[in-house]
């Protein structure tokens, strides 16, 4: 037993998979991708990029390929497949377990205005807002098409699927100094931040905005499925090693007598 599925599309899932390699070179791990990055960074192991098709597609690839087990170590706002993997593995009782980082509070000095989904973001824009700086993902930029009176900084990892009037993007790939990202807001004279309420400990725009005083509309996740839920990587790879019966104690005697 050891056929581990990841899904990821994370750098959390990256982090998770590095590691337990390290502790246990012969599990048989796949990460798979959901093919949205042109190059993904920092993979290593067996990777399969693209969607499964649906529930039954997940079923069918967990079965086809004997998985063990599955973690759920995709972005806490990737709603969709986290509900798929659920449901897939219920029927296939495949163990499953999903890990979500924490997700941030609104501290002192936070201007937040939360919204439940980015179709709500348009009307939460303050009135007073002119230039807004979106970090909200090449494929979300639907809500903002029609708002020909406001200025977009767009950044993303990739070039948007869509075009945005009146704006501006920068391709780039996180983590950002807080020194930067207050340079960023200054230079392009940003008044308004639009994000998700992705969690983690990474210095993003946000802390910027607290520094400046700006207001944030933030994104609230979906809700997750009722699963075992994790919320750091130690505790992701104890439930993974304790399932397939290896204490961090005994590792290297059960390796040897994997072999
Ligand atoms: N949403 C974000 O803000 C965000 C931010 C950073 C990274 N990401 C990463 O980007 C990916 C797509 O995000 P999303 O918001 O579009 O997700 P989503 O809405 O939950 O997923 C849409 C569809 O994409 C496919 N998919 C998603 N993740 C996959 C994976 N790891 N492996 C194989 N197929 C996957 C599935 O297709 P099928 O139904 O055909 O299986 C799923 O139904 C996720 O893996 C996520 O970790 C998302």
């Amino acid at each position: 037993m050891g056929k581990l599925l990841v899904l990821g599309g994370t750098g959390d899932a990256i982090k998770f998979v590095q590691t337990l390699t390290q502790q246990c070179p012969q599990l048989d791990i796949t990460t798979s991708l959901a093919g949205r990055t042109s190059k993904p960074k920092n993979l290593i192991g067996n990777v399969r990029i693209g969607g499964f098709g649906g529930v039954n597609g997940l079923v069918n690839y967990l079965l086809q390929n004997s998985i063990d087990y599955l973690i759920d170590i995709t972005h806490p706002c990737a709603g969709q497949i986290s509900h798929n993997a659920f449901l897939a593995c219920q029927i296939t009782k495949v163990p499953h377990l999903i890990f979500c980082r924490p997700q941030w509070h609104r501290q002192e000095g936070d201007q937040w205005i939360e919204v439940a989904n980015l179709e709500q973001v348009p009307q939460a824009i303050p009135h007073s807002a002119k230039r807004i700086f979106i970090t909200t993902g090449r494929q979300n930029l639907t809500p903002f098409v029609g708002l020909t009176n406001l200025w977009f900084l767009i950044r993303s990892v990739d070039l948007p699927e869509q075009t945005i009037a009146n704006s501006k993007v920068i391709l780039d790939r996180g983590p950002f100094s807080l020194a930067k990202e207050i340079e960023l807001l200054k230079e392009y004279q940003i008044d308004t931040i639009v994000t998700k309420n992705s969690g983690g400990d990474a210095t993003y725009a946000k802390f910027a905005a607290r520094e400046l005083q700006l207001p944030v509309i933030m994104v609230q996740r979906p809700p997750l499925p009722a699963a075992e839920i994790v919320t750091t990587l130690e505790e992701a790879i104890q439930t993974v090693l304790s399932y397939l019966g290896i204490r961090e104690g005994d590792l290297q005697n059960h390796l040897v007598s994997l072999k």
